[in-house]
């Protein structure tokens, strides 16, 4: 029984240390997609240190805002191990998210980061949905200079409720936080989820799953 106890503790300690981005072991671990003079760690195949420059760390372009003209009213730019390959094994990156009046980023969760978000203008009503079996929702109006944490995983969501265009930048603790957006994951899959099992899952006639399934589900991350 003890050793059962030892072995089901270690267990929840590794799991929840695997939960997040590894550790660097190295002072960086710039990415390239070439394993010729590379090394594999995690992530992305890594560029030898000593070709690392400048423009590995470097991304010009974040106070150009982005095309919010979409149905969903709002925008997302991201910073991550794709755009800045110097952030491979740091755990750590960056987007920016401009929203029209009444825009919306839409209910979606991070598989891999916690993000904490801080408004520079406008206005935005945000919130997230605590995991069951409670399923609370934790809601703020948010202004200019105010900060706010979506913790890892649970699903989330940012609105501008204000009349003028606000702007948002966040930290997510990934290299690559990775996106699913609720919407699009469940009605918008490829292939279609069979409506049989949404119709029973939403508790909803099977016209309404095929409605929602005909829909488009555009991706703003
Ligand atoms: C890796 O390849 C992808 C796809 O070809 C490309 O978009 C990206 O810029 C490349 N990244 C690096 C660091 O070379
Ligand atoms: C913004 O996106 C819309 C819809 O895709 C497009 O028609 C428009 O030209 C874009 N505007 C800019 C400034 O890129």
């Amino acid at each position: 029984m003890a050793t059962i106890l030892v072995a089901l503790t270690l267990l929840a300690l590794a799991s929840s240390v695997l939960a997040s981005d590894p550790s660097p072991l190295q002072d960086f671990c710039v990415a390239i997609n070439e394993t010729k003079d590379g090394v594999f760690v995690n992530g992305k195949f890594c560029k030898g240190p000593e070709l690392a420059s400048a423009n590995d760390f470097f991304l010009r372009g974040l106070h150009i805002p982005g095309n919010t003209s979409n149905q969903l009213g709002s925008a997302v730019t991201p910073a991550n191990v794709a755009q800045i390959p110097g952030l491979n094994t740091l755990g750590i990156s960056l987007v920016r998210i401009d929203y029209a009046p009444y825009g919306l980023n839409p209910p979606h969760t991070h598989p891999r980061a916690t993000e904490i978000l801080v408004v520079l203008e406008g206005t935005l009503y945000v919130g997230f949905v605590t995991s069951n079996p409670d399923n609370r929702l934790i809601t703020k109006v948010l202004y200019k200079g105010d900060v706010f944490v979506f913790p890892v995983g649970l699903i989330h969501f940012q609105f501008n409720i204000g009349k003028t265009n606000t702007v948002a930048f966040a930290g997510l603790s990934s290299q690559n936080p990775g996106v699913i957006t609720i919407a699009n994951s469940v009605f918008g899959s490829n292939p279609p989820i069979s409506d049989d099992v949404l119709a029973k899952a939403f508790q909803v006639d099977k016209k309404v799953v095929d409605h929602l399934q005909a829909q488009f589900w555009m991706d703003i991350n």
